[in-house]
């Protein structure tokens, strides 16, 4: 049986590859895609998760627009990255697939009550909406299986030197989250930054020879290019489809288990995660952290994917 997910997304290029990921295996099924502000504003990032299905020729999967900040902070999009409508490189095409008029959280709540069986949330920016669904829904918070979320670090940060964009973005919803006793697993800039996109695998995604992969091989230039730029790192890495290659095969993280706690104030660390990796604190683990990719079998699964899609 394919595990039913829900994507809660802010794309950005690493988000496009998720949701084609998720749509190319047969292993998962996509019962909704929500968007929320985080690499770009909530207009520019709901756009894009209907150009990546649009793309891939995905049809049939509802779209619909979240939270358009985070809860108590201004939105702070990475423009440095993903450019200004947060899906730089590529001319982007009319979107064919159309938004749903409901908002993020019913659209969320819809799905978990008609499912016969608990869902995945796979939330791949900041947690905004999810933390406003435990806040606003807790009556359909047991029709979640698991929460699989891109975000934080148990070291380096990406904006600042300790806090992850998706966590500094929304830190008060990070840490309502986590503390929520929901089954978390978090895949940090630990482990998203040993999914480098070489040159071999560019190669690979465009000599699939359909129109995702070209868009797909436009979006990782750009990506690269800003990357190297920025961190001086010419192979970007590609964060949130590791969170989808997890719930395909869980062979391709190792994880440990640990008690991770968002820092809310630090004046310096503001939106940090703090991974207790050695159980300094004996406070009861609350995260399946994702410690060592297995590179190869992550990359041959989007390719796979991207093979199967428009
Ligand atoms: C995360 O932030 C965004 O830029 C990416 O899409 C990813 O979800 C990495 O820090
Ligand atoms: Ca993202």
């Amino acid at each position: 049986m394919p595990v039913p997910v829900i994507i809660d997304c802010d794309p950005g290029h690493d988000d496009v590859f998720a949701i084609w990921l998720a749509a190319g295996n047969p292993d998962i099924d996509i019962r909704a895609i929500t968007t929320v502000s985080g690499n770009g504003y909530l207009e520019h990032t709901t756009y894009n998760a209907r150009v990546a299905l649009t793309v891939a020729g995905v049809t049939g999967i509802p779209v619909a627009a979240g939270a358009d900040g985070p809860l108590e902070r201004k939105a702070t999009p990475a423009t440095w990255i993903h450019g200004e409508n947060a899906l730089g490189g590529p001319e982007l095409p009319e979107p064919t697939v159309p938004l749903d008029g409901r908002s993020a959280l019913q659209l969320i709540a819809d799905v978990l009550a008609e499912a016969d069986e608990p869902v995945t949330l796979v939330p791949i920016g900041p947690l905004t909406n999810i933390a406003l669904f435990l806040r606003e829904k807790p009556e359909l918070v047991g029709k979640i299986k698991e929460i699989v979320w891109m975000g934080g670090s148990t070291g380096r940060g990406n904006v600042g030197a300790y806090p992850e964009f998706n966590a500094w973005c929304d830190p008060e919803a990070a840490d309502l989250v986590l503390r929520s006793g929901l089954p978390i697993t978090m895949v940090g800039l630990n482990i998203s930054h040993q999914a480098l996109i070489t040159a071999e695998v560019i190669d690979r995604i465009g000599a699939i020879g359909n129109r995702t992969g070209a868009f797909g091989v436009e979006l990782l230039r750009y990506f690269c290019s800003t990357y190297d730029k920025v961190e001086g790192m010419p192979e970007g890495p590609l964060h949130d489809p590791i969170t989808v290659a997890l719930l395909i095969d869980r062979a391709v993280a190792t994880v440990r288990r640990a008690h991770v706690d968002v820092e809310t104030k630090g004046e310096f660390t503001s939106g940090a995660t703090c991974v207790d990796l050695h159980d300094m604190l004996g406070k009861e683990p609350n995260v399946d952290v994702a410690i060592t990719l297995d590179v190869d079998r992550f990359w041959n699964l989007v390719v796979d994917a991207v093979r199967e899609l428009a």
